[in-house]
């Protein structure tokens, strides 16, 4: 049993409930950046070993939140997991990113691909958080996550970062029913792996969709967003009836707010390059929406940083809905006090903004 969670902003802001200020929380909050995390990363000798020991992904979890007021802590782990756990031997390389031993290269390849048992093969998620839970012990509660399937595709297909997407797209353009079945087959795996993380005791789901944003706005409601509609719909509810709220995140994805909207998850994440009252006034009261400041504004002079947030949150307005996040994940080198600048600032501005008003 999880502990009751004495601070819940982070979800209520998620299903828009009225709230005292505006929950924040960072994409990337464990990681590079705290000197904290490159000394156990270190002792762990990689990033995997990290991910698949879970007193190390605990102690990574737990770490930015010893350090700032955050209210939510994410899982530490991987959108790779699952294409490692279906058999494609993920790597990290030194200085150059994620890497597959065996990507996809045929439609053969696509057709022997299973969906893993997240309780066997990726065990080592649910144990983490199990255990992250445990030592929360209800502090805030625990986002747990996935890659969207076409974010996933795209690695599989790709085999390592890329920047033209040559491969999949030729996939794409090509033999799109190939495509399609390999996307079939991550939905149903991302709807497994979410649902292991919600028994294990998750108390909210986040989708990244990192690539979603390189597709023509047809390809996008082809190939990205009804899969990850699948993946959602695929959860089922939970056995023990808890409200688990859900985020969809699509880099790039500011012009199909309203399609995303439709789609049952509870709120959208927003990179920078969107105007986040404009964003509101396209989604209405149908979700949330989180985000959206600049991770290169953490760079800039404390004043101007503040600056930045007060101006998302002024743009955002009043009331409920609103939970304040980077427009995507913070860079290795920044300097933690201008994060913990940040999300002072967050603290201290976003009240005035969920004050009742007399009628
Ligand atoms: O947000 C969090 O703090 C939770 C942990 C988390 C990580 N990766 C840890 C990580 C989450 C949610 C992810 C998601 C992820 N991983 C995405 C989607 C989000 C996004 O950024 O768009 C993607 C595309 C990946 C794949 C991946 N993993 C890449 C491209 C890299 C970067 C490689 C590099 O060297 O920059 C990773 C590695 C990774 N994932 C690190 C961390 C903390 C750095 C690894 C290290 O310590 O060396």
């Amino acid at each position: 049993m999880n502990a009751p969670l004495q601070n819940d902003v982070f979800l209520r802001a998620l299903k828009r409930q009225p709230i005292e200020r505006t929950p924040v929380w960072m994409m990337r909050q464990a990681g590079r950046y705290l000197p904290e995390y490159r000394a156990v990363r270190e002792r762990a000798g990689s990033f995997m070993n990290l991910c698949t020991t879970p007193e190390w992904a605990c102690e990574v979890t737990l770490q930015p939140l010893a350090r700032y007021r955050l209210d939510a802590a994410i899982l530490f782990s991987d959108i790779l997991t699952i294409p490692d756990a279906m058999g494609l031997g993920l790597e990290f390389v030194e200085g150059e990113g994620p890497q597959f031993r065996s990507p996809i290269m045929s439609p053969a390849d696509v057709d022997r691909l299973g969906v893993p048992d997240p309780e066997t093969a990726l065990r080592y998620v649910p144990d983490a958080v199990r255990l992250i839970r445990r030592e929360l012990d209800g502090r805030v509660p625990l986002i747990g996550f996935s890659g969207s399937p076409w974010t996933l595709a795209t690695y599989m297909v790709e085999g390592r970062s890329s920047r033209e997407f040559r491969k999949i797209k030729a996939m794409l353009y090509d033999a799109p029913e190939v495509l399609h079945r390999l996307l079939a087959t991550l939905s149903k795996a991302v709807s497994a792996y979410l649902a292991a993380q919600i028994a294990a005791g998750v108390d909210a789901i986040m989708v990244f969709d990192t690539w979603g944003g390189i597709l023509t706005p047809t390809q996008y409601q082809t190939f990205s967003l009804p899969y990850a509609e699948a993946a959602l719909k695929g959860i089922g509810a939970p056995v023990d009836e808890r409200v688990i709220p859900s985020i969809l995140f699509t880099k790039g994805g500011g012009q199909w707010l309203s399609a995303m909207a439709d789609t049952g998850y509870d709120a959208l994440g927003l990179d920078w390059t969107t105007d986040i009252r404009a964003a509101r006034s396209e989604v209405g009261d149908r979700v949330a929406l989180q985000g959206n400041l600049d991770p290169q504004a953490l760079y800039a002079p404390i004043p101007a940083l503040k600056e930045e947030v007060l101006r998302i949150i002024d743009r955002f307005g009043h009331g409920s809905g609103h939970v304040f996040n980077l427009g995507h994940g913070v860079w290795p080198d920044v300097n933690p006090e201008h994060v913990g600048a940040m999300i002072e600032a967050v603290h201290e501005v976003s009240p005035l903004y969920h004050r009742v008003i007399p009628a």
